[in-house]
């Protein structure tokens, strides 16, 4: 194994593909071009699904190799381990109907083991076991030739693990697009497996996957069926961090040439090595702090990305990628408060960034102005945000020391959170600090209260608060009201709302429905939202009666206590609904929908989570 830098990682790649006949192409912008169905480019396939779709051929021919830069923020909780990045780059290598399995997988193998001198015994592969049986619909039989094809290049039985759609199929990568059966390459750490069944995909530690080809025969249509795409298109995605990671033994990414001087700069702002004098660093154990500096690392780092993108455009705002990268310049912030590093530091983590990849990527080094112009104006606001918060902390912290009482009640957490913006998170911290307790399932009562209330009751309006969730739960209130006109349409008028419950992260629906929805029909809803997004609605709001609301045909919940004037919420000719809002202002806001869920709920109710945007 060779201790390589991801410049010459990078170049190795690009190189070896070269000479197999690839013609180079650059890689395209973070920000996807005419795509609303996903925020964020995440994958080297993203920007090439017309030419593996068949619908056009790309002007270089129908080999293609590049270096493309991904943003990923689904697991964004997950940040802070050894493994989890928001932004990494990605090697590609791409069949556009040309070559298939022989040569994609004999050229991994080959790259992996003659160039980056990985030898054959540390690789584990995992190949697609298949799915349904022969002469049914949706049979998709084993690939049997990727395990042939990996034994004759010397991988024994044991190291191939035939696996199931969760982990050996690939996309697509927004709802709908050209997918398939994978073979992935994994590094064996020589660490002890975990357990009896850990193996390749699980997340001990043991092996790391580094190299994933995926056999591009299938489309996801728009009913959520896979047809045969009538192509053989070859997609591969090699993650450079995880690569350099496991060629120079360093035992994370953030260990890495590639964050060294990241790491770095957050230390040297943390004040830690400073010697006498320096400021006394907030007290938080070693591990917080290890995981504090790698989420700012890495948030940072896909910030500056995002803010530095040639294709411009996306800003810290309240919907879409806007949100997306509000939420991840305000979480970097939060964790450098922890480690006592002070106002303005957004821009200087994005002048290390810019200096280690502006060779690579010069539009950082182009748009290094706004970005710090941006960063900067986020920066203020949100401590602005958080310093009122603290403020009202310590009164109620003193009020309840005052009167001798040590935990702090579910609503004021609550209050806290929705009418100073001041994330929970904070209070749970700074309460510990000061020897409090936080009645917290009283807040998430509260919480959950809160979004009921706000949508069956036209009395007190909704708080939008400052916080960065509120926007979010805007636009899954809006996409509740496209679910709820989606299961009119498909499973009929009785389908009615038994109750709803809106989190940052997800949905929650529950409806009047004797069985389990089929497939199709979960389907079927799923294309209606998604469909309603795409066409870009408006969404009205008038004051009305409930009487006159109800003649105009508007669903409103039976039994619920309204006022007077209620407002009445009008999705083009979509739904019509009763409800205190707030609404995003068009449905193209919510980006795409999906049902992560569908479950009893009740004797007669089931029950849907869903989620918006990549969520
Ligand atoms: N598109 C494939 C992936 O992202 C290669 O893993």
């Amino acid at each position: 194994m060779k201790n390589l830098t991801a410049d010459e990682l990078r170049d190795m790649y690009l190189k070896f593909f070269e000479s197999k006949g690839h013609a180079i192409i650059p890689g395209a912008s973070v920000i996807p071009e005419n795509d609303p169905t996903v925020l964020f480019t995440t994958a080297g396939m993203h920007p090439l699904v017309p030419y593996l779709m068949g619908a056009m051929e790309h002007p270089a021919g129908t080999r293609l190799t590049d270096v493309q830069k991904c943003v990923r923020t689904g697991d964004i909780d997950e940040v802070g381990d050894a493994a989890h990045l928001t932004f990494f780059e990605m090697l590609g290598n791409w069949s556009l109907n040309d070559y298939f399995k022989k040569e994609a997988i004999s050229w991994s193998f080959e790259f992996l083991t003659t160039k980056l001198g990985f030898s054959p015994d540390q690789l584990s592969v995992t190949v697609f076991r298949g799915e349904g049986k022969e002469g049914d619909e949706g049979y998709i039989p084993a690939d049997e030739e990727a395990v042939a094809i990996w034994k004759s290049l010397g991988i024994p039985d044991e190291r191939i693990y035939r696996l199931p759609r969760e982990d050996n199929w690939w996309g697509p990568a927004g709802t709908t697009g050209p997918c398939g059966p994978d073979t992935e390459m994994f590094i064996d750490t020589g660490k002890p497996k975990c357990g009896s069944d850990c193996r390749p995909g699980c997340h001990c530690g043991k092996f790391i996957e580094i190299w994933n080809d995926v056999f591009m025969q299938y489309n996801k249509n728009a009913e959520g069926k896979f047809e045969p795409l009538g192509r053989h298109n070859v997609d591969t995605g090699m993650g450079v961090e995880r690569t350099i990671c496991m060629m120079s033994g360093a035992p994370t990414v953030y260990d890495t040439e590639i964050f060294a001087p990241i790491m770095a700069k957050i230390d040297e702002l943390s004040s830690m090595g400073k010697g006498a004098g320096a400021p006394e660093l907030p007290s938080i154990s070693p591990e917080e702090r290890l995981r504090a500096r790698r989420i700012i690392a890495d948030h940072m780092r896909t910030a500056t990305f995002i803010l530095c993108d040639p294709k411009g455009g996306v800003k810290p705002g309240n919907v879409g990628a806007n949100y997306v990268l509000r939420r991840l310049i305000r979480r970097a912030i939060r964790y450098s408060r922890m480690l006592g590093i002070a106002e303005g530091f957004t821009v200087k983590m994005a002048e290390v960034i810019c200096e280690k990849y502006k060779h690579v990527y010069p539009e950082l080094a182009a748009n290094l102005e706004t970005c710090r112009n941006d960063l900067a104006q986020e920066e203020k606001r949100f401590n602005a945000t958080l310093d009122k918060g603290e403020a009202m902390y310590n009164k109620v912290a003193e009020q309840l020391k005052a009167h001798g009482q040590s935990q702090i009640s579910g609503k004021t957490a609550f209050k806290l959170y929705d009418t100073f913006g001041f994330p929970i998170e904070l209070t749970l911290e700074m309460a510990a600090k000061d020897g409090l307790t936080v009645d917290k399932e009283g807040f998430d009562e509260a919480n959950r209260k809160h979004q009921e209330l706000s949508r069956t009751t036209s009395a007190g309006s909704f708080k939008a608060g400052l916080q960065d969730n509120s926007e979010v739960v805007t636009r899954l209130h809006t996409a509740t009201h496209l679910l709820h006109a989606a299961l009119h349409k498909v499973l009929g008028p009785t389908a009615n709302q038994k109750g709803s419950n809106i989190t940052p992260e997800r949905l929650r629906f529950d409806f009047a429905w004797p069985q389990k929805m089929t497939d199709e029909q979960k389907a079927e809803v799923e294309k209606l939202v998604n469909e309603w997004i795409a066409q870009g609605i408006d969404v009205t709001k008038k004051m009305t009666t409930v009487e006159e609301a109800k003649a105009e045909g508007a669903m409103a919940l039976f039994g619920a206590k309204y006022g007077d004037q209620v407002s009445l919420y009008t999705i083009g000719d979509v739904s019509k609904e009763i409800c205190c809002g707030p609404h995003v202002q068009n449905t193209k806001e919510l980006g795409s929908f999906k049902i992560k869920k569908e479950e009893a709920s009740s004797a007669g109710v089931r029950r849907i989570k869903a989620v918006i945007g990549n969520m």
